[in-house]
């Protein structure tokens, strides 16, 4: 399933919640790993990206106390940071998103339909305020649209492009965003 939170609260939570014992997670924007920390002990490999600096001294801890969680300091806006997960895993059973949760829905969703594609996970759960109230307020008028879907964590329209076209699709996006 894939389920989306506004509060930082309810994303941990949720989180904790859908995380089961021997699942793999991968996590993009943990930030100081508060999250992480919520279900780390249940998870058989974590892995957690972060671009940001200020993550680096709370996994160093991190992850000398739960040794199956691994930290890579990168953009997830990145093919080449999908390509070096793959490395440590091609399963994921939890995609956790959040790039801050106010801010950039419209990449917060992009990186969550590349990565989601790549690793097609059983469930994903995302932080946005941007995608949730879109979601609470838009309105599908369309009848034609296909409403039954097989319960995972990622889109069947999108998803099923290979992956050098999703690689493609992110190299379209930094034309559009400065990667650092
Ligand atoms: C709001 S914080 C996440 C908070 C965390 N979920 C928690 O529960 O404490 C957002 C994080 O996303 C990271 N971030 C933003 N853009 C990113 C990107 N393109 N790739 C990887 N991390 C990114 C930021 O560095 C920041 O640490």
């Amino acid at each position: 399933m894939i389920e989306i939170a506004y509060e930082v609260g309810v994303y941990r939570r949720l989180l904790e919640e859908h995380v089961h014992e021997g699942d793999v997670v991968i996590e993009l924007g943990p930030h100081t790993g508060v999250s992480t920390r919520a279900y780390a002990k249940k998870a058989k490999l974590v892995v957690a990206v972060d671009i940001g600096t200020e993550s680096e001294e709370p996994f160093k801890r991190i992850t000398e106390d739960y040794h199956q969680v691994h930290y890579i300091q990168a953009d997830a806006r990145s093919f080449d940071t999908i390509k070096k997960v793959m490395k440590l895993s091609r399963k994921c059973d939890i995609l956790a998103v959040d790039l801050g949760g106010g801010r950039y829905p419209d990449t917060t969703f992009k990186v969550w339909g590349a990565w989601s594609g790549v690793f097609q996970p059983r469930d994903s759960i995302i932080r946005n305020r941007g995608i949730a109230e879109f979601l609470q307020r838009a309105k599908i008028k369309d009848e034609s649209i296909v409403k039954e879907f097989k319960d995972a964590g990622w889109l069947a329209e999108w998803g099923r492009a290979t992956p050098s076209k999703l690689r493609e699709q992110l190299d379209e996006f930094k034309f559009y965003v400065k990667v650092r």
